[in-house]
């Protein structure tokens, strides 16, 4: 079968079979190996995606289930050489060691501070409850998320700063 999508802002058609998932789809059909597979249960998360903006393991989404959708892997993080946020969080706290969870937990992590600018330490561990870590013990990666959310909430404090407010 043909299916259509949008990855990343680009429109991509390939011949598959029914059967393959998204997971799949993403990192054999199109390279973007980015996205993680990780296990055969749906319960490790570091194959996280977004479809229609909305975060996904997309080991449990057929890739044709995405056909005329919007899906958003790790690789359309960085914007025009400049990194997401959290992708800098994660660099500068040390939010990953081996690096195998970090695309899922920052899809996940984006996803989450979209929605919520300042969230608590309770909200990114239940934000990030589905996925597993067997590094970090989670402290630096709710550490790089608070770091990326302030980042932000600065950035969009300079932004609304009226021309010539600092004299
Ligand atoms: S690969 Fe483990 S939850 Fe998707
Ligand atoms: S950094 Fe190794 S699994 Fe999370």
């Amino acid at each position: 079968m043909q299916v259509t999508m949008t990855v990343n802002g680009e429109t991509v058609t390939r011949e598959i079979e029914g059967r393959m998932l998204l997971v799949h789809f993403l990192r054999d059909e199109l390279g973007l190996t980015g996205t993680h597979w990780g296990c055969d249960t749906s319960n490790c998360g570091t194959c996280v995606t977004w479809l229609d903006g909305e975060p996904v393991k997309s080991c449990t989404v057929l890739a044709a289930m995405a056909g005329g959708r919007e899906v958003r892997t790790v690789e359309g993080l960085e914007q025009d050489g400049v990194l997401d946020p959290v992708q800098e969080g994660f660099m500068r706290c040390h939010g990953l060691q081996c690096g195998f969870c970090t695309p899922g937990m920052l899809m996940t992590a984006r996803a989450l501070l979209d929605r919520d600018d300042d969230p608590d330490e309770d909200t990114i561990r239940e934000a990030i409850s589905g996925q597993i870590c067997r590094c970090t013990g989670y402290t630096t990666i709710v550490r790089s998320v608070q770091w990326a959310a302030k980042a932000q909430r600065d950035a969009a404090s300079a932004d609304a700063e009226p021309v010539g407010s600092e004299s």
